[in-house]
């Protein structure tokens, strides 16, 4: 079974202002199909809240701090992001909700696959069982 865990990406420190790069299938463990972000989010709002059946996910707080708990049906982790160089890698399969976001925080997420609403699980109990059954 995969595991959430935090990737630390590679910080190149400048005085002229730092920099982080990201290259498929070396510094994530999948080939980047889409990226997205999430931004604007009003005060004690949270998003996602459903798993994936295939896309895998590396969700980075590019600006300010968030938390995000991954489920995998019998137990739940936290995370705090507030570093734009450290990634949560999310494995397919797992529930996963962001909440706690900071005023002007900005989620980047990088995934796997294209978008694909038949790829949601999107009912917690339709999710357990699925998570029992694989
Ligand atoms: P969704 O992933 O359901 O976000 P949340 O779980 O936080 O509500 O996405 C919200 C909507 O945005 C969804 O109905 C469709 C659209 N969407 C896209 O068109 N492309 C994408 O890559 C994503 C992630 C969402």
């Amino acid at each position: 079974m995969e595991y959430p865990r935090i990737i630390h990406l590679k910080k190149i420190p400048d005085a002229r202002g730092n920099l982080t790069a990201i290259e498929q299938n070396s510094d994530v463990p999948f080939a980047i199909r889409r990226v997205y972000w999430i931004f604007d989010v009003p005060g004690g709002e949270r998003r996602g809240g459903h798993a994936y059946r295939k896309a895998e996910e590396l969700i980075i707080a590019l600006s300010g701090s968030f938390d995000v708990i991954v489920d995998n049906g019998r137990e739940r982790d936290s995370f705090s992001l507030n570093r734009s160089y450290f990634g949560l890698y999310v494995p397919a399969g797992k529930w996963r909700e962001l909440s706690n976001f900071s005023t002007n925080s900005i989620a980047l997420i990088l995934s796997s696959t294209d978008y694909d609403e038949d790829d949601y699980i999107r009912d917690y109990d339709e999710f357990e069982s699925y998570a029992d059954e694989n």
